[in-house]
């Protein structure tokens, strides 16, 4: 059985010593026999980016989009069936690494937690965040960090942070085969410029600025924009003034889609930003859960007899 047909990424071209062309990552695919995962369920088409794009007709969207973060296989074979969208967002940062900010987030850190997403998933399209100084001395430059994202990943698009000073850079990639969904509003790259994670666009011309910059960034090709961390009629005001989908956090729920840190939603940190919404406690099950366990050690009543091997 081939890796197709188990509904795996479709197999990259090989080189004549079995690797595939590009770098390391794409070199592995998931294996039911050694994974400790359910098979990955029947094959089926991922959803391309023009699919998602189209959903939003003169201004309308009917069928919202659903984004949530990965970081990593398992979490995306989890997260996969339920979302349109999976990103590899640089707040794996603080998320994953326990990082002050996305700042120091590299482009191999994204690469290597792109690849397990994609890896980990059939059904959504991926996309990866161009890490903080990756992109944003040139269209060349981002041309060559987006390009190494999606050969060495397989992921479908990436996302820069910026408005209109993105916006040639977004028309290089666009023109260039790479799917580019922009990100205004509170954009965390900029967080020492910005001085915080506060919502924008309470003043006039910053909620100005944050419309004109999703605006510029819809005429350069930007197949959605994410609209983070600003006052609810700024996210309406820039659904309506561009013509891709808008996808929310912290935005409201008349834009086009919305996404959430996973992490976030799930009830794993006790710090809750007013815009997430917890659908589940995570963090005390893990508690929980490890507390048994310590309990059960320390008093030897694990490993019992259903986890010891004993001989024939
Ligand atoms: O990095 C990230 O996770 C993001 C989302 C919150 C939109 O950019």
């Amino acid at each position: 059985m081939d890796d197709n047909s188990k509904g795996f990424a479709p197999a990259l071209p090989q080189k004549s010593d079995g690797h595939y062309k590009g770098g390391m990552s794409t070199t592995f695919q998931l294996d039911t026999s050694t994974s400790r995962a359910n098979p990955t369920p029947a094959p089926m088409r991922r959803l391309t980016i023009p699919a998602i794009r189209k959903r939003k007709v003169d201004g309308a969207t009917a069928e919202p989009v659903v984004m949530l973060t990965a970081y990593t296989a398992r979490q995306a074979q989890l997260l996969d069936a339920h979302c349109d969208l999976l990103l590899v967002g640089d707040s794996l940062g603080q998320v994953i690494y326990g990082l002050p900010s996305s700042v120091p987030v590299t482009l191999d850190m994204m690469v290597a937690h792109g690849a397990a997403v994609v890896r980990g998933s059939y059904h959504a399209a991926v996309l990866v965040d161009m890490p903080f100084g990756t992109y944003e001395a040139s269209p060349a430059q981002a041309f060559e960090s987006a390009a190494r994202l999606l050969k060495e990943t397989g992921c479908a698009g990436v996302k820069l942070e910026g408005g209109a000073a993105m916006a040639e850079t977004v028309a290089f990639l666009s023109a260039r085969g790479i799917p580019v969904m922009g990100h205004v509003g509170l954009t965390p790259q900029a967080v020492n410029q910005l001085g915080g994670y506060g919502a924008r666009g309470r003043s006039e011309a910053e909620a100005e600025k944050i419309v004109a910059d999703a605006v510029a960034l819809d005429r350069a090709g930007a197949f959605a924009i994410v609209v983070e961390g600003v006052v609810e009629p700024i996210a309406v005001a820039v659904t309506r003034a561009v013509s891709c989908p808008t996808i929310g956090i912290g935005g409201s729920a008349q834009c086009d889609g919305q996404v959430l840190v996973t992490e976030d939603m799930l009830g794993m940190f006790e710090r809750v930003p007013r815009f997430v919404k917890r659908y589940a406690a995570i963090s005390e099950v893990i508690s929980a859960a490890a507390a048994d366990y310590a309990a059960e050690v320390r008093a030897r009543a694990f490993p019992g007899p259903d986890q010891t091997y004993q001989p024939k």
